[in-house]
């Protein structure tokens, strides 16, 4: 039987030229044994009748927030307490906007506020509208409240032009409704993942740093969450805000990374360094800030731990998921560091490409265990990190 069995979803639509699609996601979902009801936004009515949707599903379609026949049927908070979920697609830059800034001036943006239930939108745009800075902070800030964000895809568009912004796949829209309704993979885990990078102090002032974002490690710290386990983040400096409902611990050094890392290990299943640690450290850090008097200033570095690998190699290690950035040779050096390291996973990327892995919204992985391996192809790095946080809570469940 399939997890939508039973399950009564709200199917939001906005207007946007991919709300012909819904009619056939609708239709997907009712296979699966969904009972759908549908609000429509003014604009979605100019793209789509709302006579199809009432045909498809049975039960007329609701679009004003202001009609009293439609309130005194089944009116804004009825409507919100009936859905088991919200699903939006295609959700357009405007109701993204107006779900991230809590607006509730139309019907759809109304029952959304107010309902309880789980809130997906497929954002479906012009690729353009995709990639302003202001789409992208609505989507960051319903990210970081628990909203699910399913796509978009990329491909050719509507507007003639090719770009990221295409209403996902119908086929992967209902897989991904699905995991709406399935229990948390990682139900109940406890999981540690260090991000970021670390700052090694030269003097009060500076310090021996890298580029690293930390974008990867808090995509899987909110991917990990959203999978059911209950996360701490240990971030070096970053600039980034801290996903829902999750622990996070700042730090700077790799020293003090370890220490953090180290403390959470009494109560933690599993353990994913993302984290991108300085390998050298300053011996001595001056007391106060160096004078350029000299024309050479020699400074001696040390080793630094290896953070990951002091977990690894511990008797009551949690389950290990390392990262590799590589250069060059990748799988060969992949490999080498999961054996060397005694990992469970290790997640290998190329770096030093154009707009992936290091500081990019992008990134691609090739996923390696003892014996297997599995590519995660480019892709912008929160649907990566949902992907790789069903292979590790597999692998995870095949070890336990
Ligand atoms: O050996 P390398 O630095 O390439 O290994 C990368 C992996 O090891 C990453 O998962 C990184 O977070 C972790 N690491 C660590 N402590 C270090 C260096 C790397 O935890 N000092």
């Amino acid at each position: 039987m399939s997890e939508l069995s039973g399950k009564k979803i709200l199917l939001g639509i906005s207007g946007g030229i991919a709300a012909y699609k819904s009619a056939e996601l609708l239709r997907r979902l009712q296979d699966q044994g969904a009972e759908i009801r549908v609000v429509m936004t003014a604009a979605a009515c100019e793209f789509i009748t709302p006579l199809t949707f009432q045909a498809l599903s049975g039960h007329p379609v609701a679009i004003d927030l202001l009609d009293t026949e439609s309130e005194s049927a089944m009116g804004h908070i009825e409507l919100a307490r009936w859905a088991d979920a919200i699903v939006i697609a295609p959700a357009t830059a405007n109701t993204l906007g107006k779900l991230a800034y809590g607006l509730a001036d139309d019907l759809l943006s109304a029952v959304c506020l107010a309902s309880t239930s789980p809130l997906a939108v497929a954002p479906a745009m012009n690729h353009v509208m995709w990639s302003q800075q202001a789409t992208q902070d609505n989507l960051n800030s319903l990210r970081q409240r628990g909203v699910h964000i399913f796509g978009p895809d990329s491909g050719h568009q509507a507007c003639g032009e090719t770009g990221e912004g295409r209403l996902m796949d119908t086929g992967a829209l209902v897989e991904n409704i699905k995991t709406l309704f399935s229990p948390p993979l990682l139900d109940g885990l406890k999981l540690t993942i260090t991000a970021g990078p670390t700052y090694e102090a030269i003097d009060p002032v500076r310090f021996i740093g890298n580029r690293s974002s930390g974008k990867m490690g808090y995509a899987l710290a909110q991917a990990a969450q959203q999978a059911g386990a209950q996360v701490t983040l240990i971030s070096g400096p970053t600039s980034l805000p801290s996903p829902h409902q999750v622990k996070r611990i700042d730090v700077e050094s790799a020293e003090q990374m370890l220490q953090a890392s180290l403390d959470t290990l009494d109560d933690c299943d599993i353990f994913i360094a993302t984290a991108a640690v300085a390998d050298y450290r300053v011996r001595q850090i001056a007391e106060q800030k160096i004078k350029k008097s000299a024309d050479s200033l020699n400074l001696e570095l040390v080793k630094n731990p290896d953070i990951l690998a002091q977990v690894a190699a511990r008797a009551d290690s949690p389950f290990t998921l390392g990262f590799a950035a590589e250069t060059e040779k990748l799988e060969e050096h992949a490999l080498n560091k999961l054996q060397h390291k005694q990992l469970n996973m290790i997640a290998a990327n190329q770096v030093g490409q154009a707009d992936s892995g290091f500081n990019s919204e992008y990134n691609a992985l090739q996923v390696y265990w003892p014996g297997g391996h599995q590519a995660l192809p480019r892709n912008n790095k929160h649907i990566l990190a949902r992907q790789l946080i069903q292979l590790l809570a597999e692998h995870y469940k095949k070890e336990q």
